[in-house]
């Protein structure tokens, strides 16, 4: 039995109370459904910045009524601390996600960025600690690498920022080490390498990659790669990204908190190879789309390749991607045709 199984069980058996924040956005509304399907009890937080109330009723329709009566859901905004507060109350385990993710949002507007990543950030820390809650995972980022060349990227390793994003990810490491220091405070940042998955949003200005492609696609429209499409990425599926805050959430291990550890496959794909991937599997599923890739210029901020070493997550959680990036496409895109990925 892996580790992550093992905690599943155990969870389970002897029942938590969870904070997620950013419930109904991408990465948290898939922590939602996982741990109510463990049977357990989850507070949710969101503003609605960027996430939708049909992820949660989507999240309603996948799990029992019993399970769905365990969780209960705050409108309220992590730049209030009020708010931070009242979210922590009883709770055992923080999966801090609410952030404003995107790095060209970051350069068209740097303040509202940095108030609920930074701000927001600091207010969570705060209330946490004052809570004493057991553990504080939140989501980092890859993009704390910044400008450091090496591949893959381990965790020690970083370079300057290449964004406003970038920064803010890097001062939540900064302060999430400094509350370790002066407050024995201890959490652990898990450094997502592109997410990808269901309820990933497709519109928008700021829309991630697989889905913004897969919905151009299925509706027969342009697709736009930035620069030559050879720029590469570790591209890892949302349940290997649930089974690492899970796991980092449970770790029983003094020696495993204040750290920041990379969340990802290990694997580099092209944004080249990535549109071939998808439009060969909405082709298995009947959606053919006959269009070739239009190239434009590269976006600024942007990092030209990311690969992840994930041996730290390995060893010190008994992380194991069990999903690589062709199966989570295939389900990604099984979801975004069918609103299902059975
Ligand atoms: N998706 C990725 O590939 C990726 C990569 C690296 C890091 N991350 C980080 O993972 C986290 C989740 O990202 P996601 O992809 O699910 O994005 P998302 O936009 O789908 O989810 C973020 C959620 O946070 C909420 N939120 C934003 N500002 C808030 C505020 N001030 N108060 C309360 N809620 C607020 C949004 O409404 C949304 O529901 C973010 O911290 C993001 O920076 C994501």
């Amino acid at each position: 039995m892996s580790q992550y199984q093992t905690v599943c069980e155990q969870l389970k058996q002897n029942p938590k109370t969870w904070l997620v924040t950013g419930v109904a956005g991408f990465i948290g509304s898939n922590l939602l459904e996982t741990l109510l399907k463990l049977n357990q009890k989850v507070v949710g937080l969101d503003n609605f910045a960027t996430g939708h109330q049909y992820n949660l009723d989507e999240v309603q329709s996948l799990v029992s009524a019993e399970q769905w009566a365990k969780f209960s859901f705050i409108e309220g905004d992590i730049r209030n601390l009020e708010d931070c507060q009242k979210a922590c109350t009883g709770v055992d385990y923080v999966l801090h996600q609410a952030a404003l993710g995107s790095v060209p949002r970051s350069i068209a507007d740097p303040i509202t960025t940095n108030a609920a990543n930074i701000t927001g950030f600091l207010n969570m820390l705060v209330a946490a600690r004052d809570a004493n809650v057991s553990s504080f995972t939140y989501a980092a980022s890859s993009s704390t690498y910044g400008d450091h060349p090496a591949l893959p990227k381990v965790e020690e390793n970083i370079g300057k920022p290449l964004s406003p994003y970038a920064v803010t990810k890097y001062v939540n490491e900064l302060y999430a080490d400094v509350f370790a220091r002066t407050y024995g405070f201890k959490t652990i940042g898990l450094r997502y390498f592109n997410v990808f998955g269901k309820r990933q949003d497709p519109n928008g200005a700021y829309a991630a990659v697989i889905p913004k492609w897969t919905a151009a696609m299925i509706a027969g429209d342009d697709v736009f790669i930035n620069g030559d499409g050879e720029t590469s990425r570790d591209f890892c599926f949302i349940e290997n990204t649930v089974q690492a805050n899970i796991l980092a959430a449970t770790t029983q291990s003094e020696g495993a908190k204040n750290q920041v550890y990379n969340v990802a496959v290990g694997d580099r794909t092209t944004l080249n190879d990535l549109f071939n991937a998808i439009k060969a599997a909405l082709n298995e599923n009947g959606v053919i789309y006959t269009k070739a890739s239009i190239y434009r210029e590269f976006r600024a901020g942007d990092v030209r390749h990311s690969q992840a070493d994930i041996s730290k997550i390995k060893k010190a959680l008994g992380y194991q991607p069990n999903f690589k990036i062709s199966e989570g496409v295939l389900k990604a895109i099984k979801w975004y045709i069918s609103g299902s990925d059975n």
